[in-house]
C-alpha cells in the first residue's frame, strides 16, 4: 500500500481557503497563539510509544523467558489465531516451518525469514496479540518469543532469553537480504 495519500487539488483549495478565512475573521486570536491543536505529549506518555529496539538489540527491555514459560502464554493469546503448532490459520501468518528455498512459492515464517531474534521480540511487543496489542509485560514478551522461536528449532526449551543471549542468536536466513545502501 502507498505511503502517500492523494488529496484531491479541489480539497487542498478548500483547505487553503479556509485558512485564509480564519486568519483574516474579525476577532481572529492573536497570531503569536498557536492553533489549538491538542497538548504537548509528555516524556512518560511518549516513552509509551519509543519502543523501537534496533537489530543489534539496542533498546531491548529488562527482563528474561524461556520457551517453557512461553507456552502457556502462547497456549491462551496467541494459539487462537496462529494455531497449534504455530502452523498458520485464515489471515494469521504461520510463525514456524516453512522455507525459502522451496521449488514453489517460499513460505515465509519467523524461523525461514526473519533476519534478527530481536525485530521477532520487538514486533511481538508492539502488534501482538493482534486483538490486544501491548498488553504483554517485556517478560512475557520474552517468554513467547523465546516458544515461537522454540518451534522453529532455534533455541531450547529452557534457553534463558534476555537482552544478552536474545541479539546472539543467529536465525537461518540473516545472510539472505541485501543491504540496499550498497545498490548502486
Ligand atoms: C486475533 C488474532 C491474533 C492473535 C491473538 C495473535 N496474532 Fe500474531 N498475527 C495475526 C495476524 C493477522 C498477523 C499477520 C499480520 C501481518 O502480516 O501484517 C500476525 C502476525 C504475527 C507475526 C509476524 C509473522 C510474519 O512472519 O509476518 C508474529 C511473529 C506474531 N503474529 C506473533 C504472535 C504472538 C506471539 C501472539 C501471541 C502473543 C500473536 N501473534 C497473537 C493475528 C493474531
Amino acid at each position: 500500500m502507498s505511503k502517500f495519500i492523494a488529496v484531491p487539488a479541489m480539497l487542498i483549495g478548500a483547505i487553503t481557503l479556509a485558512t485564509c478565512t480564519n486568519a483574516a475573521a474579525p476577532g481572529a486570536a492573536d497570531s503569536n497563539q498557536t492553533p489549538a491543536l491538542g497538548s504537548p505529549v509528555s516524556e512518560s506518555r511518549l516513552a509509551d510509544f519509543d519502543l523501537i529496539i534496533a537489530a543489534d538489540g539496542t533498546g531491548l527491555p529488562a527482563g528474561s523467558g524461556t520457551a517453557d514459560l512461553g507456552e502457556t502464554i502462547y497456549r491462551s493469546r496467541c494459539q487462537a489465531c496462529h494455531g497449534e503448532n504455530a502452523e498458520g490459520r485464515g489471515s494469521a501468518a504461520a510463525l514456524a516451518g516453512g522455507s525459502m528455498q522451496s521449488e514453489g512459492p517460499p513460505l515465509r515464517t519467523v524461523g525461514s525469514y526473519w533476519p534478527y531474534a530481536t525485530t521477532v521480540f520487538d514486533f511481538i511487543r508492539r502488534a501482538m496479540p493482534a486483538d490486544a496489542p501491548k498488553s504483554l509485560s517485556d517478560e512475557e514478551v520474552y517468554q513467547v518469543t523465546a516458544y515461537v522461536l522454540f518451534l522453529n528449532g532455534l533455541v531450547s526449551r529452557n534457553q534463558v532469553l534476555d537482552r544478552d543471549s536474545l541479539p546472539a542468536i543467529v536465525m537461518p536466513n540473516r545472510g539472505g537480504f541485501i543491504d540496499q545502501s550498497r545498490i548502486q
